[in-house]
């Protein structure tokens, strides 16, 4: 079975080198249109979308990040970009209040923005470590240098950008799915 919605859910990967081409106007108005068609809890659309294509800022929050991580030490002690030097990211921010749905909601609104951006021929990665740059007492300094809505936190990031590499599909595991008839 094949159609262009399947295509796009069978062949979008992670993609972690990008090129330096910039994605347009019209391209990020698409992602961005994408993003927030999504379904969210009591249509709650609790999210917001930081488009940053200032690579000082990402720069910024990609080292505060790594420090961090460093500090932790363990399997991330070493990374120096968790960017991949792209030239966009999208961080989403939201207030999560007493509705439990908000972290769902955010995740369906990145599969969104990844399934869009493949489906013009862009790249993606959905990215958690991000949040330990908020993680270093600097969140509220780079909450407001993202213009996250007062109250509201990082809920996830997506980089994203023309691909410079590709990458084979991740393996699906046995035993994740039962039908009960
Ligand atoms: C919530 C979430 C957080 C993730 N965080 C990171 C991250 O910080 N850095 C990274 O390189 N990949 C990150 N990924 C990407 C996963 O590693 C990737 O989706 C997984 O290995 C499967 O590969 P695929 O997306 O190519 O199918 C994240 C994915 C999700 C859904």
């Amino acid at each position: 079975m094949s159609n262009p919605v399947l295509d796009a859910i069978f062949e979008r990967r992670s993609i972690r080198q990008y090129t330096a081409e910039p994605v347009s106007d019209e391209q990020l108005a698409v992602i961005l249109k994408a993003a927030q068609e999504s379904p969210s809890a009591r249509n709650g659309q609790p999210w917001h979308f930081s488009v940053v294509t200032n690579q000082e800022l990402i720069k910024e929050i990609n080292d505060a990040a790594c420090a961090e991580l460093g500090k932790q030490g363990g399997f991330y002690a070493n990374v120096t970009d968790i960017f991949y030097q792209a030239p966009v990211v999208i961080f989403i921010s939201a207030e999560s209040g007493n509705n439990n749905w908000v972290t769902l909601d955010c995740g369906i609104a990145s599969q969104s923005i990844a399934l869009a951006a493949h489906s013009i021929g862009l790249g993606t990665v959905i990215l958690g470590l991000p949040g330990m740059a908020f993680a270093s007492g600097r969140a509220a300094e780079f909450a407001k240098k993202l213009g996250f809505p007062e109250g509201s936190e990082f809920s996830i990031a997506i980089a994203l950008g023309k691909p410079a590499a590709s990458k084979e599909p991740h393996p699906i595991n046995d035993g994740h799915v039962s039908y009960i008839k």
